[in-house]
């Protein structure tokens, strides 16, 4: 039933993704606040027409998030589906092969049966959609097992700052069981995973200054501390030799795996040669001691987001400028914390910097990490549901990225999420071609009503 389903809908389903693709919402740039609005109206209307019941769009100091639930019976467990409307910037614009908000279907070697290119295909527009017509399949063929909730935002790409307020003076309203999200990814398509783990993020912004106006580089060069020159020291001495992270007391509160916990994790399906070939990288870099897998999963990192200072314009100008500033982003592992990490960088980053400048750090977002439980009735349901639909049992993984309002709905609603993702980390993810395998797409709308069959008899 669920098959015919899906096969016969299918165009359609991949019609209204489209539409749906076609809305520039940038939740950073606020040239796209009506996008945004729109946005938001789409997947209220959609929700409508699926079924749901008090849809709302509900206003918050930032952009709106979108509610809708059905309830069916109010012994029956409730799933609160977690999802985002809002997409990253598309710059560097000329490096897309065709543009971010008109999607196309192309194939591609790891998508043979084609994928969807457009911002947000995969993160987390197509996902997110996918539950909305899994939602609008158990309505029409008289199968919804349980109760069901969505709460679809447009800030989770700028740090969901609005979201936690919304949660906090919603909890009757979001009252569930288990919250399901589709906005991480898959080892493959022939190798089904779920990530039972998200990593947190400190976010700082720093500026550091040297003379009180930009000067010519021959006449002062030399004597005069440049603030380039002394950030990318500064940042050199993050890492030591070994790459670890210089900071003073940045690993004192990471949890550290069991060897029979890093041997499980290092069993997951790597192929480093052709992770290196994707990427065009000749060798891999990070932290001694630890494998790839461990460096994205379960190891705190540092990078540099982006530097700039000085002229950066055509041909040349011979200045010492006056001020340089770079993003810095760390991701954290349980039992990390932002505030202590934020601070920890804070005072290591001051205490480096030499008397000839001055320096400043201004704290961005934050998120804190976060493990999923793999013994819990809903994890067990996505694992039946993925075993159903792929005809293999999902390995548990640990997300490298970031959902910064996981940890809040823990805290906050007392509700464990289960990550029951579909991308792929090769989908280019915030990067120029953004795409989402049909796949993928399709295989997410038949595996969801599954979950929530398999989550409600597993409840009882
Ligand atoms: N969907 C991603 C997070 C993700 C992707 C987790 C792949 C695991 C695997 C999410 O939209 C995202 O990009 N989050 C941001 C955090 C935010 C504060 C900007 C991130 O991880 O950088
Ligand atoms: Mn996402
Ligand atoms: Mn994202």
């Amino acid at each position: 039933m669920i098959k015919e389903y899906i096969e016969q809908n299918k165009q359609r389903f991949l019609d209204e993704l489209f539409e749906l693709l076609r809305i520039p919402s940038i939740s950073a740039d606020s040239a796209n606040a009506a996008d945004m609005k729109n946005a938001a109206e789409f997947v209220k209307n959609k929700l409508i027409s699926a079924g749901a019941d008090k849809v709302e769009i509900c206003q918050t100091a930032g952009h709106p998030i979108v509610y809708g639930e059905k309830i069916i019976d109010s012994n029956l467990p409730t799933v609160l589906v977690y999802g985002h409307y809002d997409v990253q910037p598309v710059v560097p614009l000329e490096l897309w092969d065709t543009p971010p908000f008109e999607p196309n279907i192309r194939k591609t070697k790891v998508h043979p049966d084609g994928a969807i290119f457009a911002r947000g295909s995969c993160d987390d527009k197509g996902q997110v959609y996918m539950h909305i017509k899994a939602f609008e399949l158990m309505m029409n063929t008289n199968s919804l097992p349980c109760n069901i909730k969505f709460m679809i935002e447009g800030e989770e790409e700028v740090g969901s700052s609005n979201l936690g307020k919304f949660c906090i003076e919603n909890k009757e309203r979001l009252k569930a069981d288990v919250v399901l999200i589709s906005d991480t990814s898959m080892i493959a398509n022939n190798t089904p995973s779920i990530d039972c783990g998200l990593r947190g993020l400190s976010y700082v912004e720093v500026e550091v200054t040297g003379p009180n106006r930009d000067l010519h580089s021959g006449v002062y060069g030399g004597a005069v501390a440049n603030p380039i020159n002394i950030l990318a020291k500064m940042i050199a001495q993050m890492h030591d030799e070994n790459n670890h992270i210089a900071i003073p007391g940045f690993y004192d509160d990471v949890l550290n795996l069991s060897d029979a916990e890093r041997t499980e994790l290092n069993k997951a399906p790597f192929d480093l040669d052709e992770y290196k070939k994707d990427l065009n990288v000749a060798e891999v870099w990070g932290e001694n001691g630890f494998t790839v897998m461990e460096r994205t999963g379960i190891r705190p990192t540092l990078d540099c987001n982006g530097i700039w200072g000085g002229y950066t314009g055509e041909g040349s100008k011979t200045v010492l400028p006056s001020k340089a500033f770079a993003k810095i982003s760390m991701r954290l592992v349980p039992n990390q914390t932002t505030e202590k990490t934020t601070e920890l960088f804070s005072n290591y980053f001051k205490s480096i910097a030499p008397a000839s400048v001055k320096v400043e750090v201004r704290p961005h977002h934050g998120g804190e990490p976060v493990l999923t439980p793999i013994d819990s009735p809903a994890y067990l349901a996505a694992e039946k549901a993925i075993e159903t639909t792929y005809g293999k049992k999902p390995i548990p993984t640990r997300g490298g990225g970031s959902i910064p309002i996981v940890a809040l709905f823990e805290k906050e609603l007392g509700l464990k999420s289960v990550l029951m993702g579909f991308g792929l980390d090769s989908d280019a993810l915030h990067s120029p071609n953004e795409h989402y395998g049909i796949f993928n797409y399709l295989k997410g709308i038949e595996t969801i009503p599954y979950f929530h069959k398999y989550f409600t008899e597993m409840s009882k």
